[in-house]
């Protein structure tokens, strides 16, 4: 029998994530589109947009952003694997599944994906949660793994991006013990949907700002009444980030509505990250979470950090957790920022050949070319199956 523990600490032990090696620069775009750059840059607060080759996907991504923890952590304990993602690649079998083999996960280990627009990571990270205070010598694998894609020339097409983040859940976690209470709120609106039958999202945009803020607030406010800390006791709030410029929009709220301070000091080291990426959907929380945990100069030991979750349609939630000591030796600063900086500018041509990924439709089959900087590719699809393939094997 496995014992019933319930003053466990349990968090995030291990926090990676993946961007590819193209992006489009949001200069570019404006151009193209004859706006000024300043729109995007100081409008949306964004720099760049992260793209995917077509040998890569959710499947790759996500596997590169968990092998970095596994080579350290190694698969001992993991027996869960949670795939959260709203761009999946088939409407039946979990993306996780690809990812399990590819990382050479014990068969043991169940897996599942899970969808809520950008909410889903938090519902995975919560579950996981409960999970191992339930049974606190077992680990689970969250994956948060999305490819934004809006309309060409849509106002939303500047807020495109893609990345994957991996977090091992554990007991004792090296790097931030979450809080076992949140605020949540669920509500059925039309902010931000894609029908079955369609490629890209169709999307209010002013609108979903708004519902943004409200749920937000909503929130807020169940989480205090659940008991939650005050205002004041954050070190830093880390929003989900649709575009920078939103998560400070939601700072400047969330403090006029608990009296707080609204310098936004404490919620821009969580932005430096989104900004070159983009929105990378149900990682994007967690993006900024590395990025609030790798920038800001201060120790962050002991003190708790606020994380705002929200996915459209809509699901939204505020919870906190507490930075652990020693937990600056156990980040991914240096791979992370190299991920970045060594990416490659493409033209807007460039651009649009490479939202042409080969679909075929009809069982035929594609070899992909090797666009894939990482391990994991793509490399083929053949009679309506994907391959993925280890390229270093
Ligand atoms: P837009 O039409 O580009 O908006 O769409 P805008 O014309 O209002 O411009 C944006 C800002 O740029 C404005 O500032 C302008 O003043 C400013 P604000 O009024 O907000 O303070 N601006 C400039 N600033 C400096 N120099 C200039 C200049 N020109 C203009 N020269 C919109 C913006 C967000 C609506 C659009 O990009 C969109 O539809 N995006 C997609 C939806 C979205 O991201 N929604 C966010 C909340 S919902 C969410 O986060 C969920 C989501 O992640 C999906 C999921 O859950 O799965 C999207």
């Amino acid at each position: 029998m496995t014992s019933q523990a319930t003053n466990v600490k349990v968090g995030i032990a291990a926090l990676s994530f993946f961007v590819p090696g193209s992006y489009l620069g949001l200069e570019t775009l404006a151009e193209r589109h004859g706006i000024h750059p300043d729109k995007f840059k100081v409008g949306l607060g964004q720099k760049k947009i992260a793209l995917t080759g077509f040998d890569e996907d959710v499947v790759t991504l996500a596997a590169e952003a968990a092998r970095p923890i596994l080579d350290a952590e190694g698969v001992d304990g993991i027996d869960t694997l949670l795939f959260a993602t709203e761009t999946g690649i088939d409407q039946s079998k979990s993306a996780g599944i690809y990812v399990h083999r590819l990382l050479n996960l014990p068969p043991n280990c169940r897996t599942v994906e899970l969808k809520q627009a950008c909410y889903s990571a938090t519902a995975g990270l919560q579950m996981a949660c409960a999970y191992v205070t339930r049974q606190p010598e077992k680990k689970v694998l969250v994956v948060a793994s999305d490819v934004s894609r809006y309309d060409l020339n849509s106002s939303a097409e500047a807020t495109q991006g893609c990345g994957a983040v991996a977090m091992l859940v554990s007991a004792d976690p090296k790097l931030l013990a979450i809080d076992p209470i949140a605020g949540c709120f669920t509500e059925d609106i039309m902010d931000f949907w894609r029908p079955n039958y369609r490629k890209t999202p169709l999307v209010d945009g002013k609108f979903s700002t708004l519902r943004y803020l409200n749920a937000l607030k909503q929130c807020w406010n169940d989480y205090q009444d659940n008991g939650g800390r005050a205002y004041e006791e954050f070190v830093q709030f880390c929003y989900h980030l649709p575009f920078s410029r939103m998560g400070e929009k939601g700072h400047r709220h969330l403090a006029k509505l608990a009296n707080g301070d609204p310098n936004l000091d404490r919620c821009k080291a969580g932005m430096v990250y989104n900004r070159e990426v983009g929105n990378c959907y149900a990682a994007s929380l967690y993006m900024g979470l590395a990025s609030a945990l790798e920038n800001t100069e201060i120790d962050l030991t002991g003190r708790p950090i606020g994380l705002y979750s929200y996915g459209s349609g809509a699901v939204a939630e505020f919870f906190a957790g507490e930075v652990q000591p020693g937990y600056a030796d156990h980040l991914l600063t240096a791979r992370h920022k190299a991920l970045l900086a060594e990416r490659t500018a493409v033209s807007y041509d460039t651009y649009l050949a490479l939202r042409e990924v080969p679909d075929p439709q009809d069982g035929s089959s594609v070899e992909m070319p090797r666009l894939a900087k990482g391990q994991y590719r793509l490399a083929k699809i053949d009679e309506h199956k994907r391959h993925y393939v280890n390229a270093f094997n």
